[in-house]
């Protein structure tokens, strides 16, 4: 073969591979199986390594990369790339309508164009002559980088510009956003894992990286793709909409997004924005939002821009953009209110321009659901652009040894048991002192409708909770003049009358002292369903979970919180200190024909055959009261085996005694009776 033939040869082969290379990237509609076109271009590369003077920098063999640099020039853009001011609901979109309205000075409806805002980088392509002369990224929109060689391994991006439809112009420099398509991502990152690289964190980083790769052979194997959106300087044409643009670069071969929209005003704008992100899950690569812009480019002159964002565009954001990072460990957080979230501490990464490190993960149910671990990768999004969340885990990326999370058991405040209430979705604390909760629920327990400690509001329970005075109720009721005299904003007359309200609450009821108590999902109403039914405290605390659910309006979750919170030994403590420290209340007045209305007891030394919650319990079924200490208002002693100094108190105050047996005896009799 001599060289006139290899010419020909060469010439034809170039001809036929921009046209499929066309009808592959720009149309998106390949003519020929991938296996035709590859077999012409390895005849290509053959002759033009046979006859190197042949070889051109337009020729379709030439993208393959070239040899690496040590670093990028810099390129400075005759016109500057500028970045967008972003809308993130209709009402700032109508609002920038509104804004352009007012300053073209008229009320005739705006013709805008829509396009999808690709997830990728921006950059700059230079033909001159139709020739591909210089490739940049935006850089700070003023100075780029020459990516020249590595846009030249992108296969989308025609080396030389398409002449059968129009002449092509002096100069042309188009602008578009150079991306990586979900599913190239996906392989790539498959690939890397497999070779024990670092993986991308998405599409837009991979992009990223591969285009500012110094060796362009690396790049010549990244899936990277393009949709051109706009143009800087273009001598030997001209244009009088952004509409024209995006529908003459593909005769050129510059492809434009097919779906980008022509709307007579901005409510067909934001009908556009709404359908595509419906619609958006559907698309092979991401979009963080759309651009909307205005279409005539005599009116985008008029409008100018400010502060390095045009005035005639504006970027229209989907909600939530999406991020991978790693989990490094989920903690539990105890809530006000004693609930237990279980939250996720990440890697700090960026997403939508605020750094994210913290998720809530909600619930038990939630973890269990996406599977999250602690090593775990997850993509992470803002919702709403506000609140981080875990999407989901990146199941291919987790670690061998990561195990499943085990809620506790205990709170990790406190250290009271936890209890996930059935049908509860949330585990709570059921401890009456949690310091997380101790605040809220002083603040609850010296309310009005609970114990009505008047004067005691929140700026008081901080105080005393942070300096460490209360750390339970029954702590309020140690607090003396001298100490509450010692608080900020309080003086000795009002630290006098706070004790003087302090100790007119211990004369309470039943119903306020179980509704102060803040027995999780028992409020007033229960309280008083719960005081009537029992008539006592100790019947109360002693009923198991079946007799709680046969009363009426209790269900099995109430039963299980009422349980749970007696049965927790820090509360048994408490109550029992409210109750020495003078907490009282009258028999409510259902039990007043009970048989033993009117009696108080006390119970000192064992008891034979009963513990002595169990006998208190009974007392109280009966309509009776009891107390821990010995006082007049005591009625009967019950004095068994190694009785102490209760049993000389009661002699000595001449209060009746009775032994074991003889109260046996009693309670039979009368609960026979019920
Ligand atoms: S127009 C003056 N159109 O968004 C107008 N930008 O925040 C400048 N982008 O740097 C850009 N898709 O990287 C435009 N259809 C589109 C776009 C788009 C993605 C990116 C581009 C630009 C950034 C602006």
């Amino acid at each position: 073969m001599n060289l006139a033939e290899a010419r020909k040869e060469i010439e034809a082969l170039r001809k036929a591979l921009h046209y499929h290379n066309y009808r592959y990237y720009v149309l998106d509609d390949p003519e020929i199986p991938d296996a035709e076109y590859d077999r012409m271009m390895r005849r290509l590369m053959e002759l033009e390594t046979r006859f190197p003077e042949l070889v051109t920098p337009d020729s379709p063999s030439q993208r393959v990369g070239a040899p690496p640099l040590e670093a990028f020039e810099t390129v400075s853009h005759d016109v500057p790339m500028l970045s967008l001011a972003n809308g993130f609901d209709d009402g700032e979109i109508r609002e920038f309508d509104r804004r352009v309205h007012r300053m073209l000075k008229t009320d005739a409806a705006i013709d805008y164009v829509g396009e999808p805002k690709m997830d990728g980088l921006a950059i700059e392509v230079r033909y001159e002559k139709g020739l591909l002369t210089l490739g940049a990224t935006r850089g700070d929109g003023f100075t780029g980088e020459d990516v020249t060689a590595n846009i030249r391994t992108i296969g989308a991006i025609p080396l030389r510009l398409r002449s059968d439809e129009l002449p092509v112009p002096e100069r042309l420099d188009a602008r578009g956003e150079v991306f990586m398509p979900i599913e190239g991502f996906r392989k790539l990152n498959e690939q890397r894992k497999k070779e024990g690289q670092p993986l991308f964190s998405n599409p837009r980083n991979a992009a990223a990286g591969s285009l500012r790769q110094l060796d362009s052979r690396i790049t010549a194997t990244r899936p990277l793709d393009i949709y051109f959106y706009g143009i800087g300087i273009v001598e030997g044409m001209t244009f009088t909409t952004h509409w024209e643009i995006l529908k003459t670069l593909p005769k050129f071969g510059l492809k434009t997004n097919p779906h980008a929209r022509l709307c007579h005003g901005i409510e067909e704008a934001i009908a556009y924005y709404h359908d595509l992100l419906e619609k958006r899950d559907d698309f092979p690569y991401e979009m963080d939002g759309i651009v909307i812009k205005v279409n005539e480019l005599a009116l985008q002159r008029e409008l100018g821009e400010v502060s390095r964002s045009p005035r005639w565009a504006i970027a229209y954001k989907f909600p939530a953009s999406q991020e991978m990072t790693r989990i490094e460990d989920i903690i539990v957080q105890v809530g006000r209110t004693g609930v237990l979230t279980p939250v996720a501490v990440m890697k700090p990464v960026e997403v939508e321009g605020a750094v994210v490190s913290r998720a809530t993960l909600h619930n038990q149910d939630e973890i269990e659901r996406k599977d999250i671990r602690v090593g775990d990768w997850v993509i992470i999004q803002r919702a709403g652009g506000v609140i981080p969340e875990v999407v989901r885990v990146v199941l291919s990326k987790r670690p061998p040894d990561v195990k499943r999370f085990e809620f506790p058991k205990t709170c990790p405040v406190c250290g009271s048991p936890v209890v996930r209430l059935p049908g509860e979705a949330s585990h709570r604390c059921m401890g009456i002192s949690c310091p997380a909760q101790l605040k809220a629920k002083i603040r609850h327990f010296a309310s009005k409708r609970a114990m009505d400690i008047d004067g005691l509001g929140q700026k008081l329970v901080d105080q005393l909770v942070d300096k460490g005075l209360v750390k339970n109720f029954a702590d309020l009721y140690r607090l003396n003049l001298e100490q509450l005299a010692g608080l900020e904003r309080m003086g000795e007359k009002s630290a006098q009358n706070l004790l003087e309200e302090i100790e007119k609450s211990k004369a309470t009821t039943l119903p306020r002292f179980l509704y102060a108590l803040g027995i999780p999902l028992v409020g007033e109403h229960l309280a008083q369903v719960l005081a009537e039914h029992f008539g006592g405290l100790e019947a109360l605390m002693s009923a198991d979970e079946e007799t709680l659910t046969q009363i009426n309006e209790i269900g099995p979750q109430v039963a299980r919180s009422i349980r749970t919170f007696f049965d927790t030994q820090e509360n048994r403590e408490v109550i029992r200190r409210l109750r020495d420290a003078g907490v009282r209340w009258e028999a409510p007045a259902a039990s007043h024909d009970l048989p033993l209305a009117g009696e108080v007891f006390v119970f000192t030394g064992a008891l034979p055959d009963m513990t002595r919650d169990e006998a208190k319990a009974i007392v109280e079924r009966l309509g009776g009261q009891t107390a821990n200490q010995i006082s007049r208002k005591v009625t009967r002693v019950v004095a068994g085996e190694k009785a102490g100094s209760k049993l000389e108190k009661a002699k000595a105050l001449g209060i009746r005694i009775l032994t074991p047996e003889q109260f046996n005896s009693i309670i039979r009799e009368h609960m026979r009776e019920r």
